[in-house]
């Protein structure tokens, strides 16, 4: 696949010149009509279509249907301005890939890439030409169904991940001859939302945003992303959708966006259930005034804005600037030119062997090994293997919550996968119990193939609708009697792997501590049961690391890698070796804030991954022992693999700025590398850092390297890794309370 891209230019003169030419023939009510999205799903909006009233119809699929309403616009409006088509294409359209989570599970970012220049493709085929991905909300409390549609926890990986998927995007006008735009949302922190609760209140200081949540957003934009979608939740007190400070200071002035500021879903009605807006008259007021240009499906603008402009309570010149700017995308698409999807395409790339091939190679990189007590895996492919669990043959689970137009009967389950790899007539199966309901009755034939397999694959997890949008769970246990099934076959004594199939890390400590075997295979879409089969038989070895951290138990909750310093650390972070402090009877005396129900540590970290070879590493080298707060310091170490079997590592880089004027984090990730290698094979992993990877943003909200001490690790997960230090000069460092 040609990965040619096409970054929008804002400044192209033939287009603003149409643009302009069209703004001057359309009235108040055509362009307000262009700052409309109606989803088609619930109305297909025909007479709306017709009077010029709709900018944006969502969720109609298929080219004839996409091209039937496309007619209305351009044949029977009185200006003929097509619609843009959009869609939530996430994890692909037809061929459905693994959840965004599992997807930066891999680190691969050039499998992540593809995976958008091949949704994209099938998206278009359909007649899709907009889609609304990629989420980049740094989410940090599995309770929140979101997690699964992101890239976890870590900032530094959301933004990597959010880059590689408008790459992708942009890449498909090279695999099609058609441009597609992509859409960064929820803007932003709604992955901070009180408890997991989906939507609930975010209540996070300005420094807090700047430095943990922000930066994927202002990495997508700088990758040029063409348009931005505003979150539902409240920052510092302003929803979303009637934030200036989130959407004009930052987005437009600070940030330089050009493009299109769409709400999420209702949202400028919802400024009234937030009390932030008494009427319709007065919530299309606080998203115009924001520097909202799209409301999307609430109708408050196309109810509203027309009487607002004429009786002067909204300026004309946003309502300008946001038709220009639908527009100049609509130009800049080639939908003037070329306003409908050729017929045929469809049938040649939907679901096509090389975009199942493309899922799953991403579900394969996707997937963590968490254990493998005595080298369980991989399995021999000859003997008998029971495959029991409830999701053992399901092909709904795997799909995940963004299906698009996935199908469950297209997906290869578990029990296929496994099938295909050692043939049918080795493979027992028993569901044993059904998801969440139900009773005991099918634990009996569950047991009973175990006893009579000579391995077991247990597979368990939750179902593709307790995560994702409004599906946030209290309970982070398997649902139903998931565990009792598995005690029960765990106590025939037959050696055990459990494949999990879920949308959010799971806090099962029994599980995780009594099998032999776990493979964490998260929602891995249609080409699932292939990829499992491939990695628990030894095709290649798994690759996967954590890209959240996996608690013990719900309330250990929020539980994350990069939590700041604090004076009496749970967990010693070291820092102190560096430090001229007078000892104290109580310092360092880590262990003492943890609960006194549960270590202090997750269950697995963040970053960790087994495989079936092992890495070491060694020679770390650092360019500078010092350099200047401009400067920059290349830091390496060389890998090997040091066991049998070939595989992939991804060795990771974290730093600390180890005294700041504001509390720093414990350490964060800076950069990563993902590296072959055959058995008995090195290589050297390099990384740079400059001002990008050790700056933040300091009590005043600027950007800052401040002078001191920094300690970096390589390695290959969070916890361990070879450590150097590096100093950065200059002055004292501020503290920060200044102007
Ligand atoms: C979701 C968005 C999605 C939009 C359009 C909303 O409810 O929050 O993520 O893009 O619907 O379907």
């Amino acid at each position: 696949m040609n990965h040619t891209r096409s970054r929008i230019n804002w400044n192209e003169p033939e287009i603003d010149r149409r643009v302009r030419a069209l703004l001057a023939r359309m009235t108040l009510a055509e362009k307000i009509g262009q700052m409309v999205y109606k989803d088609g799903a619930k109305d297909r909006a025909e007479a709306l279509i017709r009077a010029g009233s709709v900018g944006i119809l969502a969720n109609v699929h298929g080219a004839d249907e996409v091209n039937r309403v496309q007619a209305i616009a351009v044949q029977e409006s009185r200006l003929g301005i097509p619609l843009l088509t959009g869609n939530d294409v996430i994890q692909g359209y037809r061929t459905i890939f693994p959840i965004p989570l599992a997807q930066a599970s891999s680190w691969n970012c050039e499998l992540i890439e593809r995976h958008a220049t091949i949704a994209a493709t099938e998206a278009i085929a359909a007649g899709t030409r907009w889609t609304c991905t990629p989420m980049v909300d740094v989410a940090r409390d599995p309770r929140w169904g979101r997690i699964a549609e992101g890239a976890g926890e870590d900032t530094w990986l959301n933004c990597a991940v959010g880059r590689a998927q408008v790459r992708g995007f942009q890449a498909a006008e090279a695999a099609t001859g058609r441009r597609f735009l992509s859409c960064v949302k929820h803007f932003a922190a709604y992955g901070a939302c009180e408890a997991g609760r989906d939507y609930d209140t975010v209540d996070i200081s300005e420094n807090t945003l700047r430095n943990v949540y922000l930066p994927p957003f202002r990495a997508c934009v700088d990758e040029g992303i063409e348009t931005v979608m505003a979150s539902f939740n409240e920052i510092l007190g302003r929803p979303a959708a009637a934030n200036h400070f989130l959407l004009t200071q930052i987005l437009r002035e600070e940030w330089g966006f050009a493009g299109l500021i769409v709400t999420d879903y209702n949202a400028v009605y919802e400024l009234m259930t937030h009390g932030i807006a008494g009427s319709p008259g007065a919530a299309a007021c606080a998203a115009i005034a924001a520097g909202v240009d799209v409301d999307m499906n609430a109708d408050i603008f196309l109810g509203n804005l027309e009487k607002l402009v004429t009786s002067g309570r909204v300026a004309a010149a946003p309502i300008e600037g946001s038709a220009y700017r639908m527009l100049y995308l609509k130009f800049w698409l080639g939908l003037f030119d070329d306003p409908y999807t050729p017929a045929g395409r469809e049938a040649e790339v939907l679901l096509c062997g090389a975009h199942r091939e493309a899922a799953r190679a991403l579900a394969r990189q996707s997937m963590v090994l968490l254990r493998n007590e005595g080298g369980l895996l991989p399995l021999p492919s000859t003997g008998r293997i029971a495959v029991v669990g409830p999701l053992a043959d399901d092909g709904d689970a795997p799909l995940g919550w963004w299906r698009c137009r996935g199908r469950a009967e297209e997906t290869v389950t578990v029990l296929e996968g496994i099938r295909q790899a050692c043939g049918a007539a080795n493979v027992l199966h028993a569901a044993g119990c059904a998801l969440t309901e139900g009773g005991r009755e099918g634990f009996a034939d569950a047991v009973a193939a175990a006893q009579a397999a000579d391995v077991v694959v247990l597979v368990l997890g939750e179902s593709a609708r307790m995560s994702g949008e409004a599906h946030s769970r209290a309970d982070l246990g398997l649902p139903g009697r998931q565990e009792e099934l598995l005690r029960a076959v765990h106590a025939t004594g037959k050696p055990l792997v459990v494949v999990l199939i879920n949308g959010r890390p799971l806090a099962t400590p029994w599980l995780a501590e009594n099998v032999s075997a776990l493979l964490e295979a998260w929602q891995p879409g249609t080409e699932g049961g292939h990829a499992v089969a491939d990695l628990l038989f030894g095709r290649c070895s798994p690759s996967g690391k954590l890209v959240v951290t996996i608690p013990r138990a719900a309330g250990q909750v929020p539980v994350y890698y990069n939590r700041k310093t604090t004076g009496r650390p749970a967990v010693d972070t070291g820092a102190w070796q560096y430090l001229d402090m007078p000892p104290r009877p109580f310092y360092p005396e880590p262990d003492t804030t943890r609960h006194l129900d549960l270590p202090a540590t997750p269950q697995f970290p963040f970053g960790f991954g087994l495989s079936y070879t092992w890495f070491e590493y060694r020679d770390l080298q650092l360019s500078a022992a010092a350099i200047p707060s401009d400067g920059r310091v290349e830091v390496s170490a060389t890998v090997r693999n040091a066991g049998e079997r070939p595989g992939d590592e991804v060795a990771q880089l974290y730093v600390q700025d180890v005294v700041g004027s504001i509390t720093r984090p414990v350490k964060e990730l800076r950069g990563f590398r993902r590296i072959s290698l055959r058995p008995g094979e090195e290589g050297r992993v390099e990384f740079s850092l400059g001002r990008a990877e050790l700056g933040f943003f300091d009590a005043r909200n600027e950007f800052v390297v401040e002078p001191g001490l920094f300690r970096v690790w390589i390695g290959g997960d969070s916890i361990g890794g070879l450590e150097g230090t590096f100093v950065v000069e200059g002055g004292a460092v501020s503290c920060g309370c200044g102007p």
